[in-house]
């Protein structure tokens, strides 16, 4: 790569076609915003600089860049009057006067480091004032064409609105990528003028002031056209967001990943996937996502930022921030909220949500449940049903649950309080106390069956009919009613849910 390698990213339009009140280049595809894809590819190909021309909206766009890259130089073009100008106001602010220079666009998300690399070095070797990456698209409208003499080599470049009926047929067109000698392009920026039908100082017409000043120029066709394309409305923002998505998943079947629906599988730019990961129909991979091998995630689930380890499986999920151990099963029809820690061979199961929860190795919440501001030991049991009531309406609170505990189902741990190692609750067991270790608490007071209920409160109903018909025909008053007093010894207390 070339020593001293400046890139220049302009990024000071309106782009009024999104018709959003975020900057065009804010948009985001894969997880990242328009102008963080070009900045990554930037950054990979480690120039010496980068300077970013920031206008529309700078107050947003300024900010974001430098927080993807702090070390970069902001320079601030007042009016937008054109591509030439936007490049002197980066020139200036940066004092670039000798290497090389590269003028990226800041919404060509698809542009891969590997291309510019390639680009900015053939640039050099062929010791061109300006080079053009150039493309051949089916509908060269609304680009700059390339010119090409008798001989082929290249004239010049002629804006849509500037060229002749003859020129708008040639199919070359610039995809706004150049790159220039430096001492040139600061030589030659201040000679450009706005006399052409947008009125705007064009960076295009360096490539016929060159040939004027008879140094070389030339044009590098990429094959690969569409990692030139830029997006202007919402409509090309989806086109262009399931191509890099094609893109993505493609790359992830050939480093090993099983995806079986590419077409309905999303994996953003930032995810990270082991070999022999299976990702199944309807799955969303975002943000930062790390799965590791011989996990199968989906179908139907969705996990941004969350860490899956190997052999999890986590079906009909949806997931932020979370971390599922090693042989961990979630779901179907699981939330793993922000804070969750889910840990190895342990289990969340259906219709359960989770926040900031510690769910120790092979502990289980099969069913039905809220998890949270928990911690919940290795080995333990939670029944079907169980919340855990962390909100007094002020403040958050935490609930402690030991190893081996198994708790009823149908239970509510009222927070703060504590379950020891090896205790257990009764089902519809209301904690408001802490439970020592080994202790088996209960709560709800013993079960009265008052007899025949049915048959005197309920008289000529379904319900006493069928009351009536399973014992034998008595009617209400045949027998008097009975209070049992006590659920009788040897009935298991806890009625606990365990799968
Ligand atoms: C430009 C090229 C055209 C090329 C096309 C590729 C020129 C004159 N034309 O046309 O040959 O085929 O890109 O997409 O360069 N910008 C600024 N400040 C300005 C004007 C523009 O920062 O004053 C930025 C825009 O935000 C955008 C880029 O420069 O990122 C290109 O500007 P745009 O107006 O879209 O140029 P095109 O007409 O598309
Ligand atoms: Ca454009």
């Amino acid at each position: 790569m070339p020593d001293n390698l400046t890139v220049i990213v302009l990024a000071a339009g309106g782009g009024t076609r999104m018709r959003s009140k975020t900057m065009k280049v804010l948009h985001e595809i894969g997880g990242r915003s328009m102008i963080g894809h070009v900045l990554t590819t930037v950054q990979a190909v480690a120039p010496s600089r980068v300077v970013a021309v920031v206008g529309h909206q700078r107050e947003q766009v300024g900010p974001h860049i430098q927080g993807l890259l702090p070390d970069v130089v902001l320079a601030v073009q007042e009016e937008q009057r054109g591509t030439g100008h936007a490049v002197r106001v980066a020139v200036e602010a940066a004092g670039v006067a000798d290497g090389t220079v590269v003028v990226a666009n800041g919404d060509t998300p698809l542009l891969e480091a590997e291309s510019l690399r390639a680009f900015a070095a053939e640039h050099e070797a062929a010791q061109r004032a300006v080079s053009i990456l150039s493309g051949v698209v089916p509908d060269p409208f609304g680009y700059g064409r390339i010119v090409r003499d008798a001989e082929g080599e290249v004239e010049g470049i002629v804006e849509e609105k500037d060229a002749t009926p003859e020129q708008r047929e040639i199919a070359e067109v610039n995809s706004g990528i150049l790159a220039f000698d430096a001492a040139f392009l600061a030589e030659a920026l201040p000679r450009l003028s706005n006399d052409n039908a947008k009125g705007e100082y064009y960076l295009t017409d360096l490539v016929g002031l060159a040939r004027e000043a008879g140094l070389t120029v030339g044009a590098w066709a990429i094959d690969d056209v569409a990692q030139t394309a830029g997006a202007n409305d919402r409509a090309q923002l989806a086109e262009l967001g399931r191509e890099l998505n094609q893109r993505t998943v493609t790359r992830w079947m050939r480093e090993g990943v099983t995806v079986m629906d590419p077409a309905t599988t999303w994996i953003d730019a930032d995810v990270v996937l082991e070999p022999d990961v299976t990702i199944l129909p309807g799955t969303q991979l975002l943000g930062a996502t790390v799965v590791a091998e011989d996990a199968v995630i989906g179908p139907d689930t969705t996990l941004k930022d969350c860490e899956v380890g190997p052999g999890a499986r986590v079906v009909r999920t949806h997931g932020e921030l979370a971390v599922v151990g090693p042989e961990a099963t979630v779901g179907p029809f699981a939330y793993l909220r922000p804070g969750t820690r889910l840990g190895a061979a342990g289990k969340v199961g259906t219709f359960v949500e989770t926040k900031n929860a510690d769910i120790g190795e092979g502990a289980k919440v099969p069913h039905l449940s809220y998890v949270g501001d928990a911690e919940i030991g290795e080995g333990t049991n939670i029944g079907a049903g169980t919340i855990f009531a962390n909100y007094d309406g002020v403040r958050k609170h935490r609930t402690v649950v030991g190893r081996h505990a198994r708790t009823g189902s149908n239970n509510t741990f009222v927070a703060p309080v504590e379950i020891g190692d090896g205790a257990g609750t009764a089902g519809g067991t209301v904690v408001r106390r802490d439970v020592p270790p080994g202790a088996l608490a209960v709560s709800s007071g013993p079960q009265r069956n008052l007899e025949e209920w049915a048959q005197r409160r309920r008289a000529g109903t379904a319900q006493a009919e069928a009351a009536e018909a399973a014992s034998g025909g008595r009617t209400a008053g045949e027998r008097e009613p009975s209070h049992q007093a006590d659920p009788g010894v040897g009935q298991a207390p806890t009625g606990g849910a365990e799968s």
